[in-house]
């Protein structure tokens, strides 16, 4: 794939930030060259100093859990971050489109009108698979990107991978994300193994569910290493902070935490889904290979307005397109769990 074809000129040629820290590497001496306090902080723990604004440490353990190269790891300010990174560096407003496919995450439609850049929706099939030929046909020479959610937010389910091989064979005069912000709860591979063979292929991810570090704000992309590059050039020099670094490094090592809170939220799942499936006033409970299940209820509106009044929080989908009179659910701790199918039956008495 020809790179350079597909990134904006003014991108490709940028002449990025030289940060102080690019031009010594070491840890040892008297550092007068970053403008930085050298007393220390107004903390306990010292933060005076920048941080790597590559992030080496974390991307060497990442490389081993991923079995993946460093120099195809991008670390964003949550994958979010990346996301809008991505279409600044590929779309120009008024000439350049991107698909997404409806219901997914919002933050695609958001970050492309942020960045004044037009969309091409092609629904989801009603079963929220792919409709790969809508794809196809919605292809055109402007066509930057394609987002593709698999674990999909809000629905729950996979899709296919044959589609998203479809897909992926043809679409090579761009870039096709699959953002896999849910894939540690779900048994399917990652793309992240077919990077060599797609090298227009962008798989995202995030330490926010698996890892619990939501508040931390640390999301991977990974792509060919040329594509990574240019993440870095445009990226705020530090965009992840000291303080992030050190809890995410430690983080890493604790393996154990991220197996046993995806094996409970798992049970947990199944275990509401059986509950439920006995409650009459369920219309269907979608399969999900994340840790949220999206339910069809009959009133809907009225029983989320109802949980809310309980201060039970979950999130309304009603108004989301094929996605009607449903409520996304999260999986929270069992007496969570327990409370708000205690609630629910209450709604339905
Ligand atoms: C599909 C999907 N991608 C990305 C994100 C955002 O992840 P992060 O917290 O890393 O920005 C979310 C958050 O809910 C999500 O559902």
């Amino acid at each position: 794939m020809n790179f350079e074809s597909y990134i904006l000129p003014h991108i490709w040629n940028l002449k990025p930030y030289s940060s102080a820290r690019d031009e010594f590497k070491g840890n040892e001496g008297v550092f007068l060259d970053a403008n930085e306090n050298p007393i220390g902080s107004a903390t306990e723990e010292s933060w005076n100093r920048y941080p790597d604004p590559l992030q080496y440490d974390i991307k060497t353990i990442l490389a081993d859990i991923k079995h993946c190269p460093i120099d195809q790891i991008f670390l964003g300010n949550g994958s979010d971050e990346a996301i809008d990174l991505l279409i600044r560096m590929t779309c120009q407003p008024g000439q350049h489109e991107i698909i997404i496919c409806p219901p997914t995450y919002g933050m695609y439609e958001v970050s492309a009108s942020i960045n004044n850049i037009s969309l091409q929706r092609i629904n989801l099939t009603l079963d929220y698979q792919l409709d790969v030929a809508g794809i196809q046909s919605a292809i055109n020479q402007n066509t930057r990107l394609i987002f593709l959610c698999s674990p999909n937010n809000p629905t729950g389910n996979k899709l296919n991978r044959s589609a998203i091989y479809e897909v992926l064979q043809s679409f090579q005069t761009g870039f096709v994300v699959i953002d896999e912000a849910y894939i540690d709860f779900s048994d399917e591979p990652s793309f992240i193994s077919e990077l060599k063979a797609y090298p227009q292929l962008i798989v995202l991810q995030t330490l926010s569910k698996a890892y619990g570090l939501a508040s931390l704000r640390l999301g991977m992309a990974y792509a060919a290493p040329k594509l990574i590059q240019l993440f870095n050039k445009i990226k705020p020099p530090y965009n992840i902070g000291g303080a992030t670094q050190k809890i995410v490094l430690e983080a890493l090592q604790n393996k154990e935490f991220v197996k046993k809170s995806v094996e409970l939220i798992k049970i947990e799942k199944e275990n509401l889904i059986l509950k439920l499936a006995s409650q009459k006033d369920i219309i269907q409970i979608f399969p999900s290979e994340a840790n949220f299940v999206l339910i069809k209820f009959n009133q809907a509106q009225e029983l989320f307005d109802y949980l809310i009044s309980q201060k039970v929080i979950t999130r309304n989908r009603t108004n989301v397109s094929l996605c009607e009179g449903s409520i996304r659910i999260t999986i929270g701790l069992p007496d969570e769990n327990a409370y708000l199918l205690k609630k629910i039956s209450d709604f339905y008495a």
